[in-house]
């Protein structure tokens, strides 16, 4: 596949690909890639499909949003007031960048910028962006005469930390208020969005990750951070700052009045794969990425719903709005689905191993010479689906993932009785299927069949993120007609 470069597209062309590529949640590359590899497969694309591309790409050209992905981007937060608080890290010279989009779509932008900010972006370019007052000092006179502290926490809808250093985070987990950012974070009432930035090291570290889930189990949310290069040469990893446009959806999605069809339903989603002990160093895992299930869980927390994603080992970020409860086992993960009921609904798409290893040995395998490899013996894992499905507390609907290569229809209807499942979402992973196992475990596309009582509904290639919402909706539907 040929190099995509960004860089060199039409300014317009390329702010709405990064538009698109923040609504899907990929690159801009992945999107382009996309975009180019569906106009150019020709008889390979589902006719259903076609309209919908040949749309994209004539929105791409005008430079406006495809239907598609329709929404005018200054309905949904025109009028909003956010305080934007700066913190001190490379990422902070995209803030001016966030601020002009936040204005252009109608917000109102207050900012505070730490000191270490200040030496990344200066307030007189800060303070030319949002055409106000930039906020530095806790014991500025002024400034507590004619705003204060306390009013700035209170006076907005939502408070967003873009960059959010490892410090910032730190600071709010444990309660700290030594400066006007940290100060006004703890004097809030209103929601706390955070985009962290930093080296991957730091993000990595046992600290930062505590004080993550101190801040999360806090109700804070988080955007990012991605994968890629940092600005540091040579470096790259987890730890890059989302970018503009998408915390500006992640905004949105925030402030967006709801209709929100699932407010008031816990939904259980399972992602990702599992890992089987072999050993302390050595284990048994497949090739699931969990980006099918995160999305499912972001598009269903986008529809109000209270989700509970139950994760297997994964690199991608966790959706926005999503209470992620990490695993690594079959059995953990059942342990954790159970532990979440009651629900309204349970989605099972972690690829969840059949068999683990019957002895996990508490030292490392030694490789003895002259006796060969050791035997591997298995036992089966627990069916996490079927078990839900036929539960006493089971969920209203219960929807199951199967990967099928053959006889799908037939294999799918069969499991939907033997799992006691309301729908079972039949993935083609057979090779001639165009998608293919290497593309449905990993990719960003997927080619499923809805599989239910009332019969088979083939749904045309798409990207996973569109899977996602399609099935929220339907699982809205289902259960609105339910109660
Ligand atoms: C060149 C440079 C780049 C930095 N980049 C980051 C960063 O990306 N993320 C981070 O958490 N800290 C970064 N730091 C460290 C912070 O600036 C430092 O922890 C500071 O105390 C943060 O203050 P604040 O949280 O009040 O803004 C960087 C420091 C330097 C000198």
């Amino acid at each position: 596949m040929a190099t995509v470069t960004i860089r060199n597209l039409d300014p317009e062309v390329k702010d709405h690909l990064r538009r698109l590529a923040a609504r899907n949640n990929l690159s801009m590359e992945e999107q382009a890639r996309i975009l180019i590899r569906d106009a150019v497969a020709g008889d390979a694309v589902p006719p259903q499909r076609i309209g919908q591309i040949e749309e994209m790409l004539r929105s791409l050209a005008e430079g406006k949003e495809s239907s598609a992905s329709a929404s005018n981007p200054r309905q949904g937060i025109a009028g909003a007031r956010i305080l934007l608080i700066v913190g001190g890290g490379i990422a902070a010279y995209k803030c001016l960048d966030l601020i002009r989009r936040l204005r252009e779509r109608g917000a109102s932008v207050r900012c505070v910028m730490t000191e270490a900010a200040q030496q990344f972006v200066t307030p007189l370019s800060v303070g030319a962006l949002t055409a106000d007052h930039v906020f530095t000092d806790l014991f500025d006179r002024q400034d507590e005469q004619d705003v204060g502290h306390i009013r700035l926490a209170r006076e907005s809808d939502l408070i967003v930390v873009a960059p959010a250093t490892a410090d910032l985070m730190a600071k709010l987990a444990n309660g700290l208020a030594n400066d006007l950012a940290s100060a006004v974070l703890l004097a809030t009432k209103s929601k706390v969005l955070m985009a962290p930035a930093m080296n991957p090291a730091m993000w990595a570290h046992p600290a930062t990750r505590r004080n993550r889930a101190t801040l999360e189990k806090d109700g804070v949310l988080f955007v990012g951070p991605n994968r890629g290069e940092m600005a540091e040469s040579g470096e790259a990893g987890e730890g890059r700052m989302a970018e503009p446009l998408e915390i500006v959806a992640a905004i949105e999605l925030q402030l967006k009045p709801a209709k929100q069809r699932l407010i008031g339903r816990r939904i259980v989603v399972t992602s990702g794969p599992t890992h089987e002990p072999l050993d302390p160093v050595r284990y048994i895992a497949n090739r699931s990425s969990g980006k099918q299930g995160h999305a499912i869980a972001g598009a269903l927390a986008a529809l109000g719903a209270d989700v509970r994603l139950v994760s297997g080992p994964v690199n991608i970020p966790d959706p926005l709005g999503v209470t992620v409860i990490p695993v690594e086992t079959a059995r953990e993960m059942k342990k954790a689905v159970e532990a979440q009921l009651p629900a309204d609904a349970g989605i099972f798409v972690a690829a969840v191993a059949d068999w683990r290893p019957a002895d996990t040995g508490a030292e490392k395998i030694k490789k003895i010479a002259g006796k060969g490899p050791p035997p591997l013996a298995m036992v089966e894992n627990p069916d996490i689906l079927a078990t839900i499905g036929h539960n006493k507390q089971r969920p209203a609907l219960v929807v199951g993932f199967a990967a099928e290569t053959q006889n799908l229809a037939k294999n799918a209807a069969a499991k939907l009785k033997k799992k006691g499942a309301d729908i079972i979402v039949a993935n083609d992973v057979s090779h001639d299927s165009g998608v293919g196992a290497k593309g449905v475990m990993g990719g960003d596309r997927n080619l499923v069949r809805i599989v239910s009582s009332a019969g088979i509904d083939e749904w045309p290639e798409m990207t996973k993120a569109e899977v996602a919402e399609r099935l929220a909706s339907l699982v809205a539907e289902r259960l609105s007609t339910d109660s």
